[in-house]
Formats: structure tokens, C-alpha cells, sequence
């Protein structure tokens, strides 16, 4: 089963990512580094040092044999949001703890709803 997890470069995308994976789901990512760059404005930086997101996944399936597809993009641009869900049309969609069913098909995009 396809899944589109959220922000998956931040703290707990990322670890969602694996583990979904792990289960066996076809994951993928979108993150737009914002976190990142917010960080690098502020002056701030995380007590450990962590790869990109795209890095993280080429170990992650190098590693595992499994694979993540990272999509970088703001996703409150709505052309890219638009490309790339017709893309790859997940079932579900994953952000931070929830994780919720797409309801509606992807034959007519206006349609699409997300509940908790
Ligand atoms: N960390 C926790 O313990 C915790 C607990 C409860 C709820 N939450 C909530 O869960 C969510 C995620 O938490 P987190 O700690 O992983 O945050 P995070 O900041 O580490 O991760 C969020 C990720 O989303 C990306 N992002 C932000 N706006 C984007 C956009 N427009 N397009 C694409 N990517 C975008 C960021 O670059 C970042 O990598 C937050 O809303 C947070 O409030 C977090």
C-alpha cells in the first residue's frame, strides 16, 4: 500500500518513515528543508548533526533494501502539491502521529478530503 508521510526530513517524520517502511508500505516523503532554513536564520543548530533528507534515504535503502522516494517541495505550493499527489497517488497519508485515509478517489482531485 502506497503512504505519503508529511514532513519527512523533521523529527518525527522521518522515524515514521522507517518504520512504515520496515512494514512493508510503499513510503513516500515531502519535506521543503523549511525547518532548516528557519534554523540557519535563527543561528540555531541541532545538537547532533542530521544528513538530509534524501541522503538519510539512500542509506535507509541501501541498508534495508526497502525505499523511501523523497519529494522535496513546499506543499503549500499548490501546482507542485497538485503534480505530485496525481503522481503518485497514495491510499494513506501520514503527518506527525495521525495517520488518515484518503477518502475520496484521484480521478477528481478537488474531491480529495482528509479527516481525522
Ligand atoms: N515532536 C513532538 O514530540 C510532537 C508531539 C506532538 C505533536 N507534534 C506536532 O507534529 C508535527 C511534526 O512535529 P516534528 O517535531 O516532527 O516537527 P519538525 O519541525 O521536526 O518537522 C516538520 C517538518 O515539516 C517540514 N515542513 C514544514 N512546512 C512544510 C511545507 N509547507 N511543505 C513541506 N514540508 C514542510 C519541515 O521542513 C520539517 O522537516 C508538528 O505539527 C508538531 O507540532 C510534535
Amino acid at each position: 500500500m502506497k503512504i505519503l508521510v508529511l514532513g519527512g526530513d523533521g523529527y518525527l517524520g522521518w522515524p515514521t518513515c522507517m518504520s512504515l517502511s520496515n512494514e512493508g508500505y510503499e513510503v513516500f516523503t515531502v519535506d521543503n528543508y523549511s525547518k532548516r532554513k528557519i534554523e540557519l536564520e535563527m543561528g540555531f543548530e541541532p545538537i547532533q548533526k542530521i544528513l538530509p533528507l534524501q541522503q538519510r534515504a539512500r542509506l535507509w535503502n541501501k541498508i534495508s533494501g526497502k525505499k523511501i522516494k523523497v519529494f522535496i517541495g513546499d506543499l503549500c505550493n499548490h501546482k507542485f502539491t497538485y503534480n505530485f499527489l496525481k503522481k503518485i497517488q497514495p491510499e494513506r497519508v501520514s503527518y506527525a502521529k495521525e495517520i488518515l485515509e484518503v477518502r475520496a478517489g484521484w480521478d477528481s482531485i478537488e474531491e480529495f478530503v482528509l479527516e481525522d
